[in-house]
């Protein structure tokens, strides 16, 4: 059986502790990569959430506005410094039309997974398309799918341990439709709690055919954010698609 999720479901699950949690590492690189490729445009980010990047972005003197699923994730942002200030709408990122034209968006942190069918991840490069302005760029971080471990479409592994408590990952993997279904298990003497999550993945391949049905043509692929090579060993990509220019 399958979970549910729509756009407003990882963040009524997430936004208590999401500052808090495990997140990447790697913010300052991704903030001055975005930085360099926005230039003095408008920049739009997909499902903005916590404004993890969107604020230092602004910070730097970028005009950022964003689309989010959950007005959880909102209220956060709303209380950090700046964070009143950024023009955030609440939809879903693979319909919600921000009004105006953009110089560059970006989608970060495998969210493009977050939506759970194909027609959904096309949907949103149509969207991101639509809000850029010719030449414009859009950029996509996600990981590059790897189903070792999974045995008979399914992997159980474990995430975190300590002496009073333990965090167990259970993931079933859908290969029709290319679907992980996942409760994270956090077991400790207080209780036990479940954090479900459910992706779409797609290899690199396909996410730069989904960009090109929207017109958009891939310009670069790194491994990282600090503009590494993409390699057969990468783990993840930093991708960048033009619009071109009218
Ligand atoms: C992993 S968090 C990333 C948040 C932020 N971009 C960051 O890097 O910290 C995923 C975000 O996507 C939002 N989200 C998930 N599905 C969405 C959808 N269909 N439309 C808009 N936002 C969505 C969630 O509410 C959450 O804020």
């Amino acid at each position: 059986m399958s979970l549910t999720f729509d756009e407003a479901t990882f963040g009524a699950l997430n936004a208590e502790g999401y500052d808090e949690g495990i997140l990447p590492d790697t913010l300052e690189d991704s903030v001055a990569l975005i930085s360099g490729l926005a230039g003095q445009g408008r920049v739009l980010e997909f499902a903005i959430g916590t404004g993890r990047v969107a604020l230092p972005l602004a910070a730097r003197g970028h005009v950022v506005a964003g689309i989010e699923g959950a007005p959880e994730m909102v209220e956060k942002l709303r209380a950090k410094p700046g964070g009143e200030a950024l023009e955030v709408l609440v939809g879903d990122m693979a319909e919600a039309r921000v009004p105006g034209e953009f110089s560059h968006a970006f989608l970060v942190f495998n969210t493009l997974f977050n939506l759970t069918t194909q027609e959904a991840q096309v949907r949103l490069f149509a969207n991101a398309a639509r809000h850029l302005e010719p030449g414009g760029s859009f950029l996509v971080e996600a990981f590059v799918p790897d189903l070792a471990g999974f045995t008979n479409g399914q992997r159980v592994s474990t995430k975190a341990m300590d002496m009073e408590s333990a965090m167990i990952e259970a993931a079933t993997w859908d290969a029709v439709n290319q679907r992980l279904d996942m409760q994270r298990i956090h077991i400790s003497a207080e209780g036990n709690r479940l954090v479900p999550l459910v992706m779409r993945v797609a290899a690199p391949p396909e996410i730069d055919l989904m960009a090109r049905l929207a017109g958009l043509m891939l310009e670069h692929r790194w491994g990282g954010w600090a503009r590494e090579p993409f390699t057969a060993d990468s783990r993840m990509h930093v991708s960048l698609y033009r619009k071109p220019a009218a």
